[in-house]
């Protein structure tokens, strides 16, 4: 406190960054590129100058390189060395309010809403956003809004029992909207996930008509109707 100036000065900037939003993943994974060398010169320049160059988390890694170690993490079973101080203390304000700051300016690293009615991927572009890099607009085609395929069953020969076949429609890149047919072989499952802040519509096809059957319980529940609807309905297979 004993530079109040400094003090209000940090408490301002910590107001600013209050205005930041959650930004939008419009991607499913961005694999961190944890050796981007463009993100840790961002990362000293935003901390003392702006915040517009810091990404939304650490720059992509090139797709190519992405590795099934990239989506696993070991060692939380080993337990942490609690033998230190309580971690912050009050009587350094400024470092404290000055970290707060800092988590702020991290929020403030927004994906851009997307502005444009379209953005055409481009998908052999070499820079890698949050999205694809959009195609020069004269050279867009009517194929880039359409997509064929999805009438194909996908191989569930695998221990999941599932598959996914996304509808690659250049068109939507940046909309935050996707398409996808997914296959079950009996007794496959979809592993749990989550889509940060999206918004998941499944038409379900061959439920009542599955073999094995899906067991009527379930299906009562799952639909909220009588059993004797479900009976109906699978009369129709
Ligand atoms: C399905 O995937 C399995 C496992 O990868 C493979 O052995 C099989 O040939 C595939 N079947 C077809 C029709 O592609």
């Amino acid at each position: 406190m004993a530079s109040p100036i400094l003090f209000f000065g940090l408490l301002a900037f910590i107001f600013i960054a209050a205005l930041a939003s959650d930004p939008s993943p419009l991607q499913d994974f961005c694999i961190a590129d944890t050796n981007s060398q463009v993100w840790l010169s961002c990362f000293l320049f935003a901390m003392w100058w702006s915040v517009a160059v810091l990404l939304n988390g650490l720059a992509c890694k090139d797709p190519t390189l992405v590795e099934a170690n990239d989506f696993s993490s070991s060692g939380l079973h080993i337990a942490g060395n609690t033998s230190n101080p309580a971690g912050f203390s009050m009587a350094s304000p400024i470092l404290f309010f000055g970290l707060l700051a800092f988590i702020f300016i991290a929020a403030l690293a927004s994906d851009p809403s997307p502005l444009q009615d379209f953005c055409i991927a481009d998908t052999n572009s070499q820079v890698l956003l949050n999205g694809l890099a959009c195609k020069d607009p004269t050279l867009v085609e009517a194929n880039d809004f359409s997509s064929s395929g999805l009438h194909i069953a996908g191989n569930t020969s695998n221990p999941a029992g599932f598959s996914v076949t996304s509808a690659q429609i250049p068109g939507l890149n940046t909309l935050g909207i996707s398409l996808f047919r997914f296959d079950y072989a009996p007794w496959g499952v979809n592993s749990p996930h989550i889509h940060h802040r999206a918004t998941e519509i499944l038409t379900v096809l061959e439920v009542f008509g599955s073999k094995p059957q899906i067991p009527s319980d379930v299906l009562v529940k799952a639909f909220q109707v009588d059993n004797n609807v479900v009976n109906y309905i699978r009369s129709k297979f």
